[in-house]
């Protein structure tokens, strides 16, 4: 498996991160900011990640932006400073958010879209207003996310099978919810191996704590990294 794994770099503390991205740098892997490191660091933060983790890496920063389509196309504007070669948005911002933060990307960043965060159910999904189960809200999302010109989505692997089926081959899907066999399940609850989730059609996966919580996170990754 080569240079397609982010390894979620889940912590506000520069120095940790900086620590973990060197410590990481021998294998070919990614790195995912998210809000709680972009929210403590901002864009030098992310300039500081980049220079620790080479040219190498792609860094994909996590900040589903969900808006008004001028507000979002500022953000991914100010966004496109930290070079990213991923930035996500919400799908449910809707078509006109998503066409705007496309255009607005120039193709400087690929633009991946979050359907339905796997942490809500079908009730509390009626609890906002959305009687639609949620894999058919899924499926919903990710068309018009797809129609609206976006690059890929964010999923969890027990969608991989049924987007890909619909949405066809070329469109990106980028996979959290993945555990190594053995490894601990953590607050995930429905979670494949990182072979599963590729034999499936993931394009990339998301991994966090497997690596950057185990004793050794250089040998996790060669590990996962090894494992096909
Ligand atoms: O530590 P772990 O492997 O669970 O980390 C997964 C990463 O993917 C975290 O950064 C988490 O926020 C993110 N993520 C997720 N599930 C989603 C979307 C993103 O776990 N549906």
């Amino acid at each position: 498996m080569t240079a397609r794994v982010f390894c979620a770099i889940d912590t506000p503390d520069l120095d940790q991160s900086i620590q973990l991205v060197r410590n990481l740098s021998a294998v070919p892997l990614h790195f995912k900011l998210g809000l709680e490191f972009f929210t403590a660091q901002g864009l030098a933060g992310v300039e500081k990640i980049r220079a620790v983790a080479g040219d190498r890496a792609e860094i994909f920063l996590d900040l589903k932006l969900h808006d008004i389509p001028n507000t979002v196309v500022g953000a991914v504007s100010s966004a496109l400073c930290g070079k990213p070669q991923f930035l996500t948005i919400h799908a449910s911002g809707g078509a006109a958010m998503m066409k705007a933060a496309v255009a607005a990307a120039e193709k400087k960043t690929k633009i991946l879209a979050v359907t339905v965060l796997t942490n809500l159910d079908d009730n509390d999904l009626s609890a906002i207003g959305q009687a639609t189960p949620a894999a058919d809200q899924v499926l919903r999302l990710a068309r018009l996310a797809q129609d609206s010109g976006v690059d890929g989505i964010v999923c969890s692997p027990h969608e991989i099978k049924i987007l890909r089926q619909n949405l066809g081959r070329n469109f990106l899907l980028v996979v959290p919810g993945i555990r190594p066999s053995g490894s601990a399940q953590g607050d995930q609850k429905r979670t494949m191996t990182p072979k599963e989730a590729l034999d499936l059609g993931a394009s990339y996966l998301v991994i966090g704590r497997p690596i950057t919580a185990a004793a050794d996170p250089l040998a996790a990754a060669k590990t996962i990294l090894d494992m096909k």
